[in-house]
């Protein structure tokens, strides 16, 4: 299942991160904002238990997050949305995950992995601004289907229709939020009309 986030002072953001002419502590200050929806939205489907909280007038009954979360950035570019989602779940774990994709075939290359211990009551939170083809998000989610879980959620900036395609295609057990979603691709597999290149606009390596 994919939801599309929606409203106007994300929008906004989004216009923001689209243009070529943002400069790049304005586009990294956009890209959290639009982490932080991302992660509002995440932290409305974490598995939930209730506990009994004695509150200075009664004893009630709190839903609060069921077993350890797992924050999981898609290196490079993923990390620009670590932040955002720290702050809502300020005692998750990270775990991260190195892909590079070749330009030529597209197809995602792993040259990093270091995951926390999980569980099987662990939600996993994957984060990359850019739903292309989809293979490195599809690809994070095959690896982590092989550890202990309870639950995974896979969060991006924008997709491609073939991103989303391919997703529900491979994982349609997994929630994917989207802030945008685009046209198509292009040739090069680039989201159009897209921002470019995520990782070299937040790390100002164009
Ligand atoms: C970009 C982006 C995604 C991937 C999306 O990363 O951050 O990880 O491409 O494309 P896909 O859906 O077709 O797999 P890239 O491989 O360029 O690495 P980077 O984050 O180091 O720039
Ligand atoms: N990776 C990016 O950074 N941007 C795209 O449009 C596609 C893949």
């Amino acid at each position: 299942m994919a939801i599309i986030l929606s409203g106007t002072a994300l929008s906004t953001d989004l216009a923001t991160i689209r243009s070529k002419n943002t400069p790049i502590d304005v586009f990294r200050s956009a890209v959290h904002r639009i982490g932080m929806h991302l992660a509002v939205e995440a932290s409305k489907h974490l598995p939930s238990r209730d506990i009994d909280v004695t509150t200075p007038m009664e004893t009630t009954t709190c839903a609060v997050i069921r077993g350890g979360v797992v924050i999981v950035p898609i290196l490079r570019a993923g990390l620009g949305l670590l932040d955002p989602l720290l702050s809502i779940c300020p005692e998750a774990s990270v775990g991260f995950i190195g892909l590079k994709r070749d330009e030529e075939t597209l197809e995602p290359h792993e040259y990093y992995r270091n995951l926390p211990p999980s569980d099987s009551d662990t939600t996993f939170i994957v984060i990359d601004p850019m739903l292309a083809t989809g293979g490195s998000m599809s690809a994070t989610i095959r690896l982590l289907k092989q550890v202990p879980h309870s639950c995974i959620i896979a969060t991006c900036l924008i997709a491609s229709p073939e991103g989303v395609a391919a997703m529900t295609e491979d994982h349609p057990d997994v929630l994917l939020i989207c802030a945008a979603l685009d046209r198509q691709l292009n040739d090069q597999g680039y989201i159009m009309p897209g921002l470019g290149d995520a990782g070299d606009r937040l790390f100002g390596t164009i």
